[in-house]
């Protein structure tokens, strides 16, 4: 039988796609895919480093598996990805039943870090802080036979004061536009219906390569462009750098869904500058309504951050007014987490854990309705749906997206496929998703 992998995902979708290169190069190696990391020969451990917990359920998981070990002396750990680059040989001390360490940037070599570690039975860790081989060029086992994602950039020159990420996966590197068309094209080839393009900060991708032209204006172009392509998302856009240009290609081009991520973090204007955001409340609130007005139908979700060091009671009901006011379809919320490193790590930071948490209920509550007030005003709309699979709630039923991105439940005669396009009726409204009948038509 040949040897079994199984790989743990932490984090963003920039971590889902490494996955999905990690369990490429593993089949390359002739390993198959195992759901079970017991009985898995090599399991890996894709991580994640932006809030706290994130590196606490790591540890955990890891430990974990060391019985597991004991059980097959065989079987070998392997960390790599965003905390893995962040902590290196202090993570290999640290969990000493760990075989293999490897950073952001040595994704390519993991196959022969593993046989390094084989072939010596020591701890091996391998990170630096640049590239060798595109990560691009890389087999990939795709997640999605009709989906996909495409790099197109990676790292970020930003420098948020709460955020790791730019000392984690460095400077923003952006790939040539005509590499990145020459992608989607064969995926499409391949049956891709849809394509997500992934970078830490997507509207500033080329500068780099240009820093005066729109170039992620010209890129959404050139990949609708491509023949065979229905929907082109991206993720995640800078507030501060999303250009008209940007604005008028998304209302442009057919195929570029009418989805928007726009992170807020906060809504008062001293934290926001405390942040380093490099936008106030006002002007994001221009952008949003002149993207909203450019871009009919716009489906709008964002970032939060509750509890930034030194955020006062006045300062976030600045927030809860600002997301009432942008009525934002969906939001991610996250209570502050210090990163050692960062620069608001060293901020003073007197409120309670306690009343943080109380903020960030209220700030749930509120968004929770926004979001459902939003997703109610859908109910009798005729939308266009991707479908994705069977309902994981109700297998009964199918599960897709709208292009704007909401999740869709909708009854099944068994003869829809994954990878088809449906028009469904909406016929009721929950926070989180839609409830839709398929169309007769
Ligand atoms: N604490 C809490 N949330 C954070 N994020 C980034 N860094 C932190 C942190 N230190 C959030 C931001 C970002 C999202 C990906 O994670 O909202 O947009
Ligand atoms: Fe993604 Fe950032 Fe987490 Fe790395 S640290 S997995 S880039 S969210």
């Amino acid at each position: 039988m040949s040897r079994r992998f199984h790989v743990r995902t932490f984090g963003c979708q920039m971590n889902e796609h490494d996955s999905e290169r990690i369990a490429g190069l593993l089949e390359a190696e002739g390993m198959s895919a195992t759901p079970d990391a017991a009985d898995a020969d090599v399991v890996v451990f894709n991580t994640c480093c932006i809030r706290e917990n994130a590196d606490q359920r790591l540890y955990g998981q890891v430990g974990a598996l060391a019985a597991d070990k004991e059980r097959n002396p065989g079987m070998k750990i392997v960390v790599g990805g965003c905390l893995a680059q962040k902590d290196g040989a202090g993570l290999a001390a640290r969990a000493g039943h760990v075989d293999v360490v490897f950073g952001t940037h040595n994704l390519a070599e993991l196959p022969e870090l593993l046989a390094r570690a084989d072939a010596s039975g020591n701890q091996v860790v391998e990170i630096t802080d640049e590239t060798a081989v595109s990560p691009s060029a890389l087999p990939s086992r795709r997640e999605s036979r009709h989906a996909a994602w495409v790099t197109i950039s990676v790292g970020c020159d930003n420098s948020c004061t709460f955020c790791i990420v730019p000392s984690v996966r460095g400077p923003e590197v952006s790939r040539r536009s005509g590499d990145i068309v020459r992608e989607v094209e064969m995926l499409v080839a391949d049956g891709v219906v849809e394509v997500t393009l992934l970078g830490q900060n997507v509207n500033s991708y080329g500068r780099d390569l240009d820093g005066r032209r729109p170039l992620f204006a010209e890129l959404l172009r050139a990949v609708d462009a491509v023949d065979g392509i229905r929907r082109v998302r991206f993720t995640s856009p800078h507030p501060k750098d999303l250009r008209p240009e940007t604005i008028e290609a998304m209302a442009d081009c057919a195929s570029v869904c009418e989805q928007l991520h726009l992170p807020l973090q906060a809504g008062s204007d001293r934290v926001l500058a405390a942040m380093h955001r490099g936008y106030n409340a006002e002007r994001f609130l221009a952008r949003l309504e002149a993207a909203r007005s450019a871009i009919p139908d716009l489906t709008v979700s964002t970032d939060i951050i509750v509890g930034f060091p030194g955020e006062t009671e006045d300062d976030f009901a600045a927030t809860l007014e600002v997301v009432e006011a942008a009525q934002f379809d969906s939001a991610f919320t996250f209570v502050y987490s210090p990163r050692p490193g960062t620069a608001a790590a060293g901020m003073d930071d007197p409120t309670s854990p306690e009343e943080k948490q109380e903020r960030y209920k209220r700030l749930t509550d509120l968004q929770d309705s926004i979001s459902w007030r939003s997703n109610l005003d859908r109910v009798g709309t005729r939308e266009e749906v991707l479908v994705e699979g069977p309902s994981k709630r109700d297998p009964s039923r199918l599960s897709g997206r709208t292009r704007g991105g909401r999740l869709v439940h909708a009854d099944d005669d068994g003869t829809i496929t994954p990878g088809s396009f449906v028009h469904v009726d909406v016929t009721s409204a929950a926070p989180h998703y839609l409830l839709a009948d398929v169309a007769g038509d």
